[in-house]
């Protein structure tokens, strides 16, 4: 049985103080919660993010880093500062990476590997432009993301995997995709795990939804047989993140 998981992208968002207090405030809302907890901080974030969130069983990851180990990279944090840090997961691929910051499938398989190599737990996003959708090219833009980002992955490697479906149309947008829309996606990618690996890592492999999720929507996406629960922007900055964590 895949564990559900609720998992907040905070993005440019939060301060260290807004941190501490914001994760004060949530911890006993989701205290003993069915599915696992998780918040993706700003790296300023982490060290406060961290420090509120020990022994309250909501996990912290970063929301971005570089895939070298160190050396002349301006502005850039390893995965070895991440790790020491205190965080175990770490976000890979996110559209607004992908887009604002021109990381490219290359860059996302490189930091999957890196990701791996360094024991962190990886949430890959992928997703497609409403353009995409349109020339009904959503299925095989999946697949090409997938993989790439998989290139050089094994299968229990695969498993420990999270992946995230967010099509970009979605994202801050109030547009959430229909619940068919998201499931289909989110099936396709399932089976295509399959093809690329087996049927036991396609089953253990956990596939979240993310795109204007909210306490009124989370329960429905997921209640799909595919959908192992959510990715949220927005919506996670708030206390009632809670409802999206029990739904
Ligand atoms: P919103 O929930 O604000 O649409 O953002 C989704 C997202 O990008 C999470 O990574």
């Amino acid at each position: 049985m895949r564990r559900k998981l609720a998992a907040g992208n905070w993005k440019m968002n939060m301060t260290p103080t807004q941190t501490k207090e914001f994760l004060k405030e949530i911890a006993p809302l989701v205290k003993g919660a069915e599915s696992e907890v998780l918040f993706f901080v700003p790296a300023i974030d982490i060290p406060a993010a961290v420090e509120a969130a020990a022994g309250t069983g909501i996990g912290i990851g970063a929301e971005n880093f570089y895939f070298e180990d160190k050396g002349a990279f301006t502005g850039e944090i390893s995965l070895e500062m991440i790790k020491d840090a205190g965080v175990s997961y770490v976000l890979i691929g996110h559209s607004e990476r992908r887009t604002i910051f021109s990381e490219n499938d290359e860059w996302i398989n490189k930091k999957l590997l890196k990701a791996i190599e360094c024991k962190m737990k990886p949430m890959l996003c992928c997703g497609e432009s409403l353009e995409i959708r349109e020339k009904g090219e959503t299925l095989s833009w999946i697949e090409a993301q997938i993989r790439s980002a998989f290139n050089g992955v094994s299968a229990d490697q695969a498993a420990a995997t999270v992946i995230a479906y967010e099509p970009i149309w979605a994202i801050g947008t109030g547009k959430v995709a229909t619940t068919d829309q998201a499931q289909e996606v989110c099936g396709m990618i399932r089976k295509l795990i399959a093809e690329i690996y087996d049927a036991d890592t396609a089953d253990k492999i956990r596939i979240l939804y993310g795109g204007s999720v909210n306490p009124e929507n989370a329960a429905e996406l997921f209640a799909q047989p595919d959908i192992d629960g959510g990715l949220v922007g927005g919506a996670s900055l708030k206390t009632s993140f809670e409802k999206i964590v029990k739904a």
